[in-house]
């Protein structure tokens, strides 16, 4: 390929990438899958990676992520980014709808209302319809450059559809949805990371990150709400409309009125809805419509007079704290957790909340025995928020930070920010209880029955040398029957069947495996993707911090962390045994493709040689289609040992019936 062949197909990708996403973000009605915009994605990346020059600044490339920064540069916004006066009682919007009438000297003053988005507040600057630069508030007067971490925003267009406007500044919030971050909180905490308290956090943190390609892997998400000047637009409604015709996402629910009681039922309204939002919000945004208006009532030094944050009162309650207890996480981590006086908030019954860590409980200075508020926003775990000091007797006690882990009595150790509180002995009991739970939970090697009062027992129990039961997850197969027989309330019934889950275990795909082994920021998905790329784990235990980096989602921190755990003395011992017992370590090659089963629909039941998903692609991999229930379009249920209703299902309805060697043997 020559230069400008290159030039000329590179120009023909971006912009029919920019054109799909488009469809799929603004218009909602795609015309490929999104496997195929991967597919020009790629080929994309890779002109661009032969010749470096032709990379755009609106690369649809950078969505992924461009070369990471030494630190932000920072941005004298053209206009001040200022806040908003708040108030929390419908008197005190009504009072603010008063003094804009007085202001105005009339009585009706057309308003608008909007969900007030508690995410980052931002600015984004578009030239010739292509995005300039995107900063942060910061002072209000410049903030951080914080273009890169933009661009890995799908929603926000890189570049303008042509019809549109093309140069100017809106002001939006950058948020993470709800279902986002539970889904991101979830992922780091099976990696063993620290979770994010709330969305906003989440959302500040991961703007302040110099890496756009960890960045680009974080659900943010954008949404616009004003001008940063108003040239031919003279309204707010007339800003909707431009941000319509730009193809930029604005609030999706937003109120008209032009009275104090319009404003009233709207806010009320508001609050009834806003549970059933995508993202959080904590109050509704209420403006003057009419820029001459506007212009009219003028700012005062911090916020403008022509429109107030109505804030919600977040879901409350008080209740007595009885005990802070420690827990003990599966990298050692000591979190400290308030035991509390059951109380009702948002319709579910606390006994629990976070503390998150000791330096917090210090801030706020939490005893055992106070009054203290705790508050639950959104899907969030509820958090004490504050304490009711002049509540309290004098019998209130102060709960330090503990110097020893208060199970096996180890000196403990402080990360490098001083804020996380680990246990640093790997022999700790309730360390390797949490490994354990880790290693059979479903998502890692999914041995069912083994819970956490089996695994307490297993761990607990010291043997005649003084050893115990089960020490490492190697441990689990080394067990037999007169091992397990030794636990309490644990039937010859209930032995069988740990057995044999555990046996089979052995054949679980090797990414459940080094999923399992609980390596530092190690989740499900980088497990996966370190399998597919290395074929095994002896290979991925044999390659340098380097090699690591090449594997896709792996960047330097991840394999750092891969790097040191596999050349751990323990570690090693460890996967020797486990090679011993016969777990599986390498990818077995899925069957070679073909049609040979085409047009058949397969349901997959009861025990097999091979994990169901590792099946699932050799069925797909022959053009068959797999499904998860026996229906009258199922043509075979593959049935393994042990199935169950599917096989009745399967029978009534006449479907055929094939076992494992059968179904080999098709192929
Ligand atoms: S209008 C002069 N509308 O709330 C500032 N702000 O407390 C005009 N926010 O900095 C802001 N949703 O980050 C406006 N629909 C909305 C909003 C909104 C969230 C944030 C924004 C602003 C802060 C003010």
């Amino acid at each position: 390929m020559t230069h400008a062949e290159a030039a000329s197909r590179a120009a023909f990708l971006s912009s029919e990438l920019h054109r799909h996403n488009r469809l799929y973000y603004v218009e909602a009605r795609p015309e490929i899958s999104d496997q195929q915009f991967d597919l020009l994605l790629k080929e994309l990346q890779e002109i661009e990676a032969k010749f470096p020059d032709l990379q755009t600044p609106d690369s649809p490339t950078l969505r992924v992520g461009g070369a990471p920064l030494e630190g932000f540069t920072q941005i004298t916004h053209t206009v001040r980014m200022m806040s908003l006066d708040n108030t929390y009682s419908e008197e005190e919007l009504s009072a603010f709808f008063a003094r804009v009438q007085k202001g105005l000297g009339r009585e009706k003053v057309e308003c608008v209302i909007e969900p007030k988005v508690d995410g980052v507040a931002i600015t984004v600057r578009y030239e010739n319809g292509v995005l300039k630069y995107g900063a942060t508030r910061g002072d209000g007067q410049t903030g951080d450059d914080v273009t890169n971490n933009l661009k890995t925003i799908k929603r926000l267009p890189l570049r303008l559809p042509k019809d549109g406007p093309q140069t100017f500044e809106v002001r939006g919030e950058v948020f993470m949805s709800k279902a986002g971050f539970a889904k991101l909180n979830q992922e780091r905490e099976e990696a063993g990371e620290a979770t994010f308290a709330n969305p906003r956090n989440s959302t500040a943190g991961t703007l302040k990150l110099l890496d756009p390609k960890i960045v680009a892997k974080r659900p943010l998400d954008i949404v616009f709400y004003g001008l940063a000047e108003a040239s031919d637009v003279e309204s707010q409604n007339e800003v909707y409309a431009l941000l319509d015709a730009a193809g930029l996402r604005k609030a999706d629910l937003i109120w008209q009125a032009d009275s104090a009681e319009g404003l009233l039922q709207a806010i009320r309204e508001l609050d009834e809805k806003r549970k059933s939002l995508p993202y959080e919000t904590d109050g509704a945004v209420i403006k003057v419509n009419s820029f001459v208006d506007q212009r009219e009532l003028g700012v005062t030094s911090k916020a403008p007079r022509w429109a107030i944050a109505y804030k919600y009162q977040p879901e409350q309650a008080e209740t007595k704290l009885l005990a802070i207890d420690i827990q003990v996480g599966r990298t050692g981590a000591l979190t400290p957790v308030a035991r509390l006086v059951p109380v009702l908030v948002s319709g579910s019954t606390v006994s629990n909340a976070t503390l998150h860590n000791y330096e917090e409980i210090e801030r706020k200075d939490i005893r055992v025995g106070d009054t203290v508020i705790i508050e639950k926003a959104g899907e969030i775990i509820p958090a004490v928020v504050s304490v009711k000091k002049e509540l309290r007797s004098g019998d209130e006690s102060t709960v330090a930070a503990p110097t020893h882990c208060p199970v096996c009595g180890t000196a403990v150790h402080k990360d490098e920010e001083q804020v996380v509180i680990r246990c640093p002995n790997p022999h700790c009991p309730e360390v390797v209880k949490r490994r354990i739970e880790h290693f059979v939970s479903r998502g890692a090697m999914d041995i069912s029955g083994l819970g956490e009062a089996v695994i307490a027992q297993l761990v607990d129990f010291k043997k005649a040398d003084g050893s115990r039961l089960v020490a490492d997850v190697a441990d689990i197969y080394d067990m037999d029957e007169l091992s397990l027989a030794r636990l309490d309330r644990v039937g010859t019934k209930s032995i069988d069947n740990y057995l044999k889950a555990i046996s089979s275990s052995k054949q679980q795909d090797p990414w459940r495996l080094v999923f399992g082994l609980g390596i530092l920021h190690v989740g499900a998905g980088g497990a996966r993707k370190l399998i597919e790329h290395f074929g095994g784990i002896d290979a991925i235990a044999k390659a340098s911090v380097e090699e690591l980096m090449q594997c896709p989602d792996i960047g330097e921190i991840v394999a750092v962390s891969i790097h040191a755990w596999f050349r751990e003395a323990n570690n090693i011992t460890l996967l020797d045994r486990l090679r011993a017992g016969g777990l599986n370590f390498t990818q077995k090659a899925v069957e070679a493709a073909s049609d040979k089963l085409n047009g058949t629909t397969w349901v997959i039941t009861g025990t097999l040689s091979q994990d169901r998903e590792t099946i699932a692609d050799t069925i797909r991999a022959n053009g068959g289609k797999v499904s998860g229930s026996v229906s009258g379009k199922t043509t075979y249920l593959l049935a393994g040992e042990d199935a169950g209703s599917k096989l009745d299902k399967a029978t009534k309805l006449g479907v055929k019936i094939v076992n494992e060697a059968e179904f080999r043997a098709m192929l």
